[in-house]
């Protein structure tokens, strides 16, 4: 039979090791900071790569017609939300009057931003035709209709890209106005 003192440090041992486990959970907890947080409203939109990497995003560098532009949401105390992958935005534009009206409260001026993260195995998105208004992923050709919510236009993905709406801030520059509509990346239909 163990004695009083075995005991005791027996305890000890076992205080010591729940402690351990206690402030490794909290300490990876606390790692999550913010800029492994998908975009929140509020936020506001810079140019994610390219010469102009940085500089914030506007109406002006997005003329109707333009190239897809990545995007990254930067936050009130200017941190970068680029620790997930699933935050990566895509921003293109059409006129006004080609957006979907469900889709027109997300959008400004015909701009539509829009997960960067392909539906079906989770490809980064770069393809963009203004004639056909579709964006496309390369890996195996998926295709989607930004005006229109995101709504798979060519498969083989099957879930819709998540929207990401849009507001105007100051000097024509865009702001994040809400999260995603869905979580982004692969999923069911
Ligand atoms: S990962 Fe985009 S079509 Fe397969």
């Amino acid at each position: 039979m163990a004695r009083a003192g075995e005991r005791a440090q027996g305890l000890d041992r076992r205080s010591v090791m729940m402690g351990a486990v206690a402030c490794c959970a909290v300490g990876n907890a606390a790692y999550a900071g913010p800029e492994d947080a998908l975009p929140q409203k509020g936020d506001r939109l810079v140019i994610g790569d390219g010469a102009k990497a940085g500089q914030p995003v506007t109406l002006e560098g997005l003329p109707v017609g333009g190239e897809l532009v990545e995007a990254v949401a930067v936050d009130a105390q200017g941190v970068k939300r680029e620790g997930s992958r699933f935050a990566k935005i895509i921003l293109v534009r059409v006129a006004p009057d080609e957006v979907a009206e469900s889709q027109r409260a997300h959008a400004v001026d015909g701009v539509l931003a829009l997960s960067a993260i392909c539906t079906h195995q989770g490809c980064t998105i770069s393809g963009w035709s203004h004639e056909t208004k579709r964006l496309s992923c390369f890996c195996h050709h998926s295709e989607f209709l930004p005006a229109e919510g995101g709504r798979v236009a060519k498969g083989p993905a099957r879930k819709r890209l998540p929207v990401l709406p849009l507001a105007k801030g100051e000097g024509g520059t865009l702001m994040v106005a809400g999260g995603f509509t869905a979580k982004p990346g692969p999923g069911p239909a």
